[in-house]
């Protein structure tokens, strides 16, 4: 008879703490996490206390360092992208809310669990199976799926005959929903919807107009250790503050916009903006690191698995074993991935100049165009082709 909310303090979260208390007779316990979204934390606080939430049953966590050292980098790793082009940023955060979640539950002897996240999308899943794979037989109490508060107007009905305070701007449709963490910001909905108008310039939030970035270009180097980012301009930092850091160099360049027709895991497309500015510099220099150290057969082994774990990650399925299975193969690619790379910024672009290892499989001695003092036959070549063409010559006899 006790619940654990994920709750953001905002609108949605409030009116179903309330809704919690009402329709199930229960204790609700909430949990906020700090994934540096950006938002002050210590009001969600006092709303929940607001709303008759003991105090040893608010959780405010700071988990900054775990997100970005134990489930953006590890995503990292692996170059992950889905459909080509999202980093994932939305994707990557509900597992460890929802494995928080249920340490939460288990620590206060809650049976049950719930969530703000609607009938119509990912996250809905992404919670769920990140819950039931860490608690088979927790209680999971989804509100979007089973109250009758199916429009805005009657959501804010709801909490003004409870006193949950309404932002002024919630009183009419709000504009698009949202979510933000250090790794990215995402926006839907509203004048998001038809896929054919651009993003106004009012629902960016985290990056400068690339057009009106700085007219000279930035040089920056990021240092990279198994495949991890260690260092900025020479600076050793923990993954947060290296994320953070990068963050702000792209805001200022206005690097990392994404707008994306996708396809959600329920079957529908969507139609979505993300800001991801310093996950988008951290993925390029990873990838260009991994040019200077991986092997061609580790590389694009690499490359097809990465849409496959990509697929995992934005499906839910972190804690499943084939992610785990992926995961090793990719870390284990990971223990030459270590240098540094230089990089421009400029304009909403960033792209590597400049790269070095003392892991490097790239030999100038074999590579050069000038005299390679014997570490390279030419002659080999000869019968390399020969047979490689083979095949292709009976085919074309064949031909005629
Ligand atoms: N479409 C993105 C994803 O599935 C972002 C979802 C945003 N979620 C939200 N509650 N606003 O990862
Ligand atoms: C939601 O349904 O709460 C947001 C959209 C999504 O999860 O895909």
């Amino acid at each position: 008879n006790r619940v654990v909310l994920a709750f953001s303090g905002g609108l949605d979260t409030s009116v179903i703490l309330k809704w919690l208390q009402q329709t199930y007779n229960c204790e609700v316990v909430t949990f906020t996490a700090d994934l540096g979204q950006g938002e002050e934390l210590e009001p969600a606080r006092a709303k929940a206390q607001m709303m008759g939430v003991k105090p040893e049953h608010i959780f405010i966590d700071d988990l900054r360092e775990e997100f970005v050292r134990d489930y953006v980098f590890p995503m990292m790793r692996a170059n992950a992208l889905y459909e080509g082009t999202y980093l994932l940023g939305t994707s990557i955060a509900r597992p460890l809310i929802a494995k928080r979640q249920i340490e939460i539950a288990k620590m206060v002897g809650a049976d049950a669990v719930s969530h703000g996240a609607t009938g119509k999308g990912n996250d809905q899943v992404r919670f769920e199976l990140g819950y039931y794979a860490l608690d088979p037989d927790v209680k999971v109490i989804a509100p979007w799926r089973e109250w009758d508060l199916t429009s805005r107007t009657r959501l804010i009905e709801f909490a003004e005959a409870h006193q949950i305070p309404v932002a002024k701007d919630k009183r009419g449709e709000a504009p698009f929903s949202t979510d933000a963490n250090l790794l990215h910001t995402s926006s839907e909905g509203k004048v998001l919807e038809d896929p054919w108008d651009e993003v106004p310039d009012y629902v960016y939030s985290r990056t400068n107009h690339p057009e009106e970035g700085p007219d000279t270009p930035e040089y920056i180097t990021i240092d990279f250790e198994r495949g991890d980012g260690v260092a900025l301009n020479g600076e050793g930092m923990s993954p947060a503050t290296l994320l953070a850091k990068l963050n702000d160099l792209g805001k200022t360049h206005g690097i990392g916009r994404l707008d994306l027709v996708e396809n959600r895991f329920v079957g529908m497309k969507s139609r979505g903006m993300y800001e991801t500015p310093g996950g988008t510099i951290y993925h390029i220099a990873h990838r260009g690191i991994e040019q200077l150290t991986l092997d061609r057969g580790a590389a694009h082994l690499k490359d097809e698995l990465a849409p496959r774990y990509a697929e995992l990650i934005y499906n839910g399925l972190w804690f499943s074993p084939e992610r785990e299975m992926l995961q090793a193969a990719i870390d284990h690619s990971q223990s030459h991935v270590t240098g540094t790379v230089r990089l421009k910024l400029y304009k909403g672009n960033a792209w590597v100049v400049g790269r070095k290892s003392p892991y490097s499989l790239y030999s100038e001695k074999v590579v050069t165009f000038e005299d390679d003092a014997g570490a390279y036959d030419q002659k080999d070549a000869e019968g390399f082709i020969k047979l490689n063409a083979l095949r292709l010559r009976l085919l074309g006899r064949r031909q005629g």
